[in-house]
């Protein structure tokens, strides 16, 4: 394979940068032309394509975002748009195509990959919600992104006595919510895996404040189907607590990636490229027991999340 596209699809994630460098150094070391696509798939089907260079991957290994920036497409659902995709490539010479991001642009890879063309998924999304990976690129971002927060929050919340629900990013996946809350001390956990019972709840920070606790944080992964506002008005009417509601919404999206993240983004980038060279398509990279792994691309978008309920007993243990 001599020349290979690159895009960052669907939402941004720390990291993605770091991948795309790793991607576009290791195709030109191994004498490949490297193509970037701007705007994700939707700019694939405008035709959004530029060749990279060694320098255009220069200085962004530390930047959050995306510097061939990202988008969602609708018209890529289409089966005729996902054709229109296959022409574009073709016109451009590209015969295998490296996609950074989430679940929807696997979906959208595997399209392509059905009609043909090479690709290989790179996991980008702070969701951390694909099943074949241990990891995605960006959660760890995400989980530190919040980790910072909820210390600030404590602060305040501890002086004024309050409980303050901290509403995280995650979609139906409650992974930022459970390490954030293990790793952050959180006295409650609200995902969407375990069903939540906001009377026993309320009891529980009634018993947490009586056993002398000046705060209580409860951290609400956003999949869960009570809203959190509604969760603030039951807290404040049952206990009789100020509670506050915070929530971090894209912040969790930005930032310099964690070293973890720089260094799973340039190994699957790396490996993502390794793969097309050695013309293995219809691949998703990831990391299984710290090994870094490929998988098809069909199959790990059937594989389901595994709900790591260890981690879930071990924070309410110790909270
Ligand atoms: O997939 C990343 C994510 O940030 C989710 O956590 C969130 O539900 C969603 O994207 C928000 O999407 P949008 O950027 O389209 O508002």
């Amino acid at each position: 394979m001599k020349r290979i596209g690159v895009l960052t699809s669907g939402g941004d994630a720390p990291g993605m940068n770091a991948a795309l460098r790793a991607v576009v150094r290791t195709g030109l070391s191994l004498d490949m032309e490297v193509y970037g696509i701007t705007h994700g798939l939707a700019g694939l089907l405008d035709g959004e394509i530029e060749k990279m260079t060694w320098s255009s991957v220069g200085d962004i290994l530390h930047r959050g975002g995306t510097i061939l920036y990202s988008a969602r497409s609708k018209r890529f659902l289409e089966e005729k748009w996902q054709d229109h995709a296959v022409t574009i490539l073709k016109t451009f010479g590209i015969e295998g195509l490296v996609i950074i991001g989430g679940n929807g642009s696997f979906a959208g890879g595997l399209a392509l990959a059905k009609r043909g063309i090479p690709v290989v998924g790179v996991p980008g999304t702070i969701d951390n919600d694909l099943g074949y990976t241990d990891f995605t690129i960006g959660f760890d971002t995400a989980v530190n992104t919040v980790l910072d927060l909820i210390s600030k929050i404590r602060d305040t919340s501890t002086s004024h006595d309050r409980a303050t629900v901290i509403e995280v990013m995650g979609r139906h996946c409650g992974d930022i919510a459970l390490h954030a809350g293990l790793g952050g001390g959180a006295d409650f956990i609200l995902i969407p895996e375990i069903e939540s019972d906001i009377r026993k709840l309320c009891m529980e920070v009634l018993k947490g404040k009586h056993a002398g606790k000046r705060h209580s944080l409860i951290i609400k992964a956003e999949g869960v189907e009570l809203s959190t506002d509604e969760m603030v008005r039951t807290l404040e009417d049952v206990t009789g607590i100020e509670t506050r509601a915070v929530v971090p919404g894209y912040i969790q999206r930005g930032g310099s990636p964690t070293g973890r993240d720089r260094m799973l983004a340039s190994l699957m980038g790396g490996k993502a490229v390794r793969l097309l060279y050695d013309d293995e398509g219809s691949r998703a990279v990831g990391i299984s027991g710290g090994k870094i792994i490929s998988v098809d691309l069909e199959e790990a978008l059937r594989i389901e999340r595994p709900f790591n309920k260890e981690i879930f007993d071990l924070a309410v243990m110790l909270s």
